[in-house]
This record gives structure tokens, C-alpha cells and sequence, in this order.
């Protein structure tokens, strides 16, 4: 594999041994397949290439101290993708298959895992694609479940440092009845502009507004949004977000911690009274607000005084990473050991 750079890596695609796969065909999912190649073949008019029927989750896998690999929360990545099957009609896979598929994938690839002290871990990208063809706007009738791992470092380059959020209120992701609780491909195929357009003016993410009244936060492009204040952590309460799993621990953490935690609806305005902010997610992790630029408006929220992450923010990430890293004892059993 040549040597790989472990504490510099970004997120990105980096070549794995094996990758995990199961076909549903004739009315079953059958056995879990190693495969050592990176293409897929399918029929030109599946209804993944067609219209969009397709999922995927993503997980991270850590190396700890004492040599262990452990998968953060990999039971919720499997409710979730049975949750994105319902919503666009996909042969649901049964968590103990995708259970056993994640830690195959991890077994067949431990090499990769980056070492303890790295910063760097194992990402985990399961998908699940309609392969059935149609031509009609149907759901298909065969499906193929791979899981693919890459090692990867930080989401946003400048890792646990603050950054700046754009609203862009031109752009919506998903729709209040739509997608945006599902972890379906169209939804970020839909953020693409967006997230073009603020990257190139230096913003780290798109920081959505609901798409109805365009009052209130949605979530930040691959990450869902919080913020502090007044000892309290406050989340959005929306129907087009997804559900993060990463947003989830972090309100069992901060209560733990002694916070109030509140998941409600938060208009924009409400920045200007935060503390503390961060974007939340699997490759985000916890990565600090520095500043959110409504664009359209002209109107600026400067969250982070000094440019530096804020003492809840840090106290958070420390303790989720720990968990995740086998540092601190798996009180909540959020941790399997491969
Ligand atoms: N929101 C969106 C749109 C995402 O793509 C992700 C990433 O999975 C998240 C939020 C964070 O979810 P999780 O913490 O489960 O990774
Ligand atoms: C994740 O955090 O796992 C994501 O899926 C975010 C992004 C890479 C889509």
C-alpha cells in the first residue's frame, strides 16, 4: 500500500483491500461476498442510475491504546439505512446482516485502520442501490448492499479549529415532506451547487434554513447543527434534517455533562445570542462555528470571539473521541469491539 501519511490524511478515497457484498435477489438477500474489486457492474436501467434509488450510511472505525478496534454506534447506521429503505421503497437489510457486514469489512481491512495518536480512523461506507431494471418510474426488484472502508482524516481541513458557515437562502437541500430525514443520494446531489458556491468563497459548509419559511435552521451541509448558551445545548427540531447519529450521543454526553439540552425549532436570529456553535456528524465530528455569513441578507453572526473553539465544544469532543477511542470506559455499550 505504500506508506500511508496517517496524521495527514483528508477525507478522501484511499484504495482498501476488500469490500463486502450482498445481492437481494428472487426474494432474498444471500451471503455476504468478499470482493477485491473496486467496480460494480449493473444493468443500464437500474433504478439507481435512473431515478435515484439509492442509500448509504457512513461509520467510523478507531484504533485504541490497547490495539482494539472499536465501531462507534454501527446498531444506529442499520436503523437508519432501513429508515432511507422505507422512505424510497428498497428491500430493507436486516441489522444483523449489515452488523456483520460492517465488522467483515473492517476484519478484511484492518491494516488500514489508522494508528492510535493519528487523528486519522477507518471510514465505513455502506451503500444500497436499487439494480433492478425499469423504465417506468418503479422501484426495482433486485438490490446490492456493499460496504466499502478508506482511512480518513478530517472532514474540513482545518479539523477542530472554527470555520465560517454561509446561508445561502437561494438553495434549499430537501423539502419539509421531502427526503431530507433519509440518507438518499439526491439529497447531496441537491447541495451540490451550494456547497460549490460557498466553498469558493472560502466558507466551510452551507448552513441551511427550512425550506418553507426560511425562519429557522436546518442543518449544516454534511452535519447537523448546535448551539450553546446559557449552560444549554440546542439542536434543531426539523422534518427535512437527518437524524445524526453523532448529534444524537453528543445530547446524552452534554446532559451528562450537566447541561439542559433542548432539541427545538431555532430561528436565525438566535445565532447572534450563542456562545458556542458546531457542526455535527460522523466525518464532521464536532467542527466549531466561527462565524455565519447570511449572504443574501448581508447580516454576519460572529459566534467565536477569539477564534478559538469554545470550552463546551472542546469538553464534548473530548469525551466523544475518548469513547470512540476506548479511552474512557463504554458506559452507554455505543462501542463494538472487532
Ligand atoms: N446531516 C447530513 C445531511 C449528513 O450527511 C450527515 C452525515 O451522515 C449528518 C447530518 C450527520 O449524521 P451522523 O452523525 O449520523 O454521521
Ligand atoms: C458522514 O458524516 O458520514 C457523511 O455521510 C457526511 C458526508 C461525507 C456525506
Amino acid at each position: 500500500m505504500g506508506s500511508i501519511d496517517w496524521s495527514n490524511l483528508s477525507f478522501g478515497y484511499v484504495k482498501t483491500d476488500h469490500n463486502i457484498r450482498t445481492y437481494y435477489r428472487d426474494g432474498q438477500w444471500g451471503d455476504l461476498e468478499v470482493s477485491s474489486s473496486e467496480q460494480i457492474t449493473m444493468h443500464m436501467a437500474a433504478t439507481c442510475l435512473h431515478y435515484g434509488q439509492e442509500a448509504f450510511e457512513g461509520l467510523k472505525a478507531f484504533m485504541g491504546k490497547d490495539g482494539k478496534i472499536r465501531i462507534f454506534r454501527m446498531r444506529e447506521n442499520a436503523l437508519r439505512l432501513q429508515s432511507s429503505c422505507k422512505g424510497i421503497l428498497m428491500q430493507e437489510l436486516p441489522i444483523e446482516i449489515f452488523e456483520e457486514a460492517v465488522v467483515k469489512a473492517v476484519q478484511a481491512n484492518k491494516r488500514f485502520v489508522p494508528p492510535y495518536g493519528s487523528g486519522a480512523s477507518l471510514y465505513i461506507r455502506p451503500l444500497l442501490i436499487g439494480t433492478g431494471p425499469q423504465v417506468g418510474v418503479k422501484p426495482a426488484d433486485e438490490f446490492l448492499f456493499v460496504i466499502f472502508v478508506t482511512p480518513v482524516g478530517p472532514y474540513f481541513k482545518e479539523g477542530f479549529q472554527p470555520t465560517a458557515y454561509a446561508i445561502l437562502r437561494d438553495f434549499d437541500r430537501a423539502a419539509p415532506h421531502g427526503t431530507g430525514t433519509i440518507k438518499t443520494g439526491g439529497n447531496y446531489a441537491a447541495s451540490l451547487v451550494a456547497g460549490e458556491i460557498a466553498h469558493s468563497k472560502g466558507y466551510s459548509a452551507v448552513l441551511y434554513l427550512d425550506a418553507k419559511e426560511k425562519k429557522y435552521i436546518d442543518e449544516c451541509g454534511p452535519a447537523n447543527f448546535f448551539g450553546i448558551k446559557d449552560n444549554t445545548y440546542i439542536t434543531p427540531f426539523s422534518e427535512s434534517i437527518l437524524p445524526s447519529i453523532t448529534n444524537k450521543s453528543l445530547m446524552v454526553l452534554a446532559e451528562e455533562m450537566g447541561l439542559k439540552v433542548e432539541r427545538r425549532k431555532v430561528l436565525v436570529e438566535e445565532l447572534s445570542t450563542f456562545e458556542e456553535a458546531g457542526a455535527c456528524g460522523t466525518a464532521a465530528v464536532i467542527s466549531p462555528v466561527l462565524r455565519v455569513d447570511d449572504l443574501d441578507k448581508g447580516t454576519s453572526y460572529i459566534i467565536s470571539k477569539d477564534g478559538k473553539p469554545g470550552a463546551i465544544c472542546t469538553k464534548l469532543y473530548k469525551k466523544l473521541q475518548a469513547i470512540q477511542l476506548g479511552d474512557e470506559a463504554d458506559s452507554h455499550q455505543w462501542v463494538t469491539i472487532v
